[in-house]
């Protein structure tokens, strides 16, 4: 297996730069890097060259948020970590943070153990977790110490879902306490569950069971008092914040206050609230629980504030929350109750295509698309520069794309496992080349040369976001 690759002639672009370089590799790290034309760069010799001349080249996408077979009301979200970091790595993302759950009743430490026996050697691509803590009790806070110690330094509170995931005020405060000494990061599911549940009851009382109602009970005003009270509970707590799936206006607006205060408060966005809206949860025929997700897809008139919030690092991560699951057999578990409908939506494979074209559409710089897609979610949870950047040391995760490529989105051809997609016949300019994860080929020029087993576990530093 040669060990050297040099990548010619493309434009390089990270958070902070863009140069014409070619970037030398060498086991499996990125070696150096050099202008095009120089005699440093003609030096450069490798047993395989690949020719980058109008492309980018690019740090391989961070997805800091993915379910692969994650159990949910009944059944288990489509994608395997085999299927599902393969998809990723079609889609240019070379590293997925993935959320191990802790069932009520159980410890941490058996809910990690179960996510590594489902991925270890199963991924296409470098692996890492987060913890879903669904039940704060001494033991499970003493746990998080440890699993801090040994790379799992974020944890997913959900002031949603009573009765499966639900933590309330004390609980979160507990853990944020704990958080605040041992470094870890808590993420919260922001959107008020107990009068979320009383808005389902009635709804379905009035006969309301399409999967638009799920968008209609789910107001946008219960994400963002949710959002507030995570918000004070950390500062109480002393602890920095992350929220994930942010889709409302008014959720925007108080990150930005909280912002604007100084205080540690991070905000996550996906591309679902930024390119679909209530219009797709409204579709007839019960297409609409194609869209069904928690946060909800809102109203077109939120993406603005989504957009802005991003462009002004109110909001600073996109990731996908790709959680599929079938249409058939599924989605269809939620017909005539919407509150039956799985919620999750497939995405992992298009993050980066969809965010590019954001750059085209004019809503993000290049660099900018770079940042929120592979460096700040690389420093947010502990992962650079080893991920999220091409620097000399770092791995060699590195997409060529081409940027003038057209493509069409449609899942008669993605690879994620799953029957529909929700960017179905949109047009997208740009488009994967090749991939590489630390320095082997996983994508080839449209060719799949990945395995099965290459991924491998990644443990993460506290958070880099802070520094
Ligand atoms: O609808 C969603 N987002 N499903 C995945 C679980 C979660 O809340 O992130
Ligand atoms: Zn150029
Ligand atoms: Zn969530
Ligand atoms: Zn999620």
């Amino acid at each position: 297996m040669s060990s050297r690759t040099v990548i010619r002639g493309g434009l390089v672009v990270t958070a902070s730069d863009e140069i014409h370089a070619d970037v030398l590799i060498e086991d499996g790290r990125v070696a150096a890097l050099a202008a095009t034309g120089t005699p440093a760069a003609e030096a450069f010799t490798a047993e395989r060259v690949m020719d980058a001349s109008g492309k980018y080249v690019i740090p391989g996408g961070v997805d800091g948020h993915t379910h692969m077979e994650m159990p949910f009301g009944g059944t288990y979200a489509a994608d395997t970590f085999e299927t599902g970091t393969r998809a990723a790595a079609w889609g240019g993302t070379t590293t997925i943070v993935d959320f191990a759950i802790q069932g009520v009743g159980h410890s941490l430490r058996s809910g990690l153990d179960a996510w590594h026996a489902k991925a270890e050697g199963n991924c296409a691509i470098d692996y890492a977790f987060h913890m879903i803590v669904s039940d704060v009790n001494d033991k499970t806070l003493k746990e998080m110490d440890l699993l801090v110690e040994e790379g799992v330094t974020s944890f997913k509170q959900f002031m949603a879902y009573p009765g499966v995931f639900y933590s309330d005020d004390g609980q979160i405060l507990r853990a944020m306490q704990r958080a605040a000494e041992n470094g870890g990061l808590i993420m919260m599911h922001a959107e008020n569950g107990i009068a979320i549940d009383v808005l389902v009851e009635q709804a379905l009382a009035r006969g309301e069971t399409d999967p638009r109602f799920h968008g209609e009970v789910r107001k946008a005003l219960l994400e963002a008092e949710a959002t507030h009270r995570a918000i004070r509970l950390a500062q109480v707590a002393g602890a920095p914040l992350y929220v994930v799936h942010v889709s409302a206006t008014e959720a925007v607006a108080e990150l930005t206050r909280a912002r604007d205060e100084g205080l540690p408060v991070f905000g996550e966005t996906c591309p679902q609230y930024l390119f679909l809206s209530t219009d797709n949860l409204a579709e007839p025929d019960f297409e609409g629980a194609k869209y069904v997700c928690s946060t909800p897809l809102r109203p077109k008139e939120h993406q603005a504030a989504l957009w802005r919030g991003l462009r002004t690092n109110d909001l600073q991560v996109v990731s996908t929350d790709h959680c599929p699951f079938c249409f058939t057999g599924q989605k269809e578990l939620g017909r005539g109750d919407f509150s039956k409908i799985p919620n999750g939506m497939p995405g992992v494979e298009n993050r980066m295509d969809l965010l590019h074209q954001a750059v085209v559409d004019g809503h993000i710089s290049r660099r900018r698309w770079i940042e929120i897609a592979c460096a700040t979610p690389a420093r947010m949870f502990g992962l650079y520069p080893k991920k999220g950047t091409i620097a000399p040391g770092a791995d060699a995760d590195i997409v060529v794309y081409d940027p003038h490529a057209e493509q069409v989105i449609s899942a008669e051809t993605h690879h994620m496992n799953v029957d529909y997609s929700a960017y179905e016949g949109r047009r997208i300019t740009g488009r994967v080349e090749s991939v590489l994860s630390r320095g082997e080929p996983v994508v080839t020029e449209r060719e799949y040369t990945g395995r099965k087993g290459h991924g491998v576990y990644t443990p993460r530093a506290t958070c880099q976001y802070l520094n």
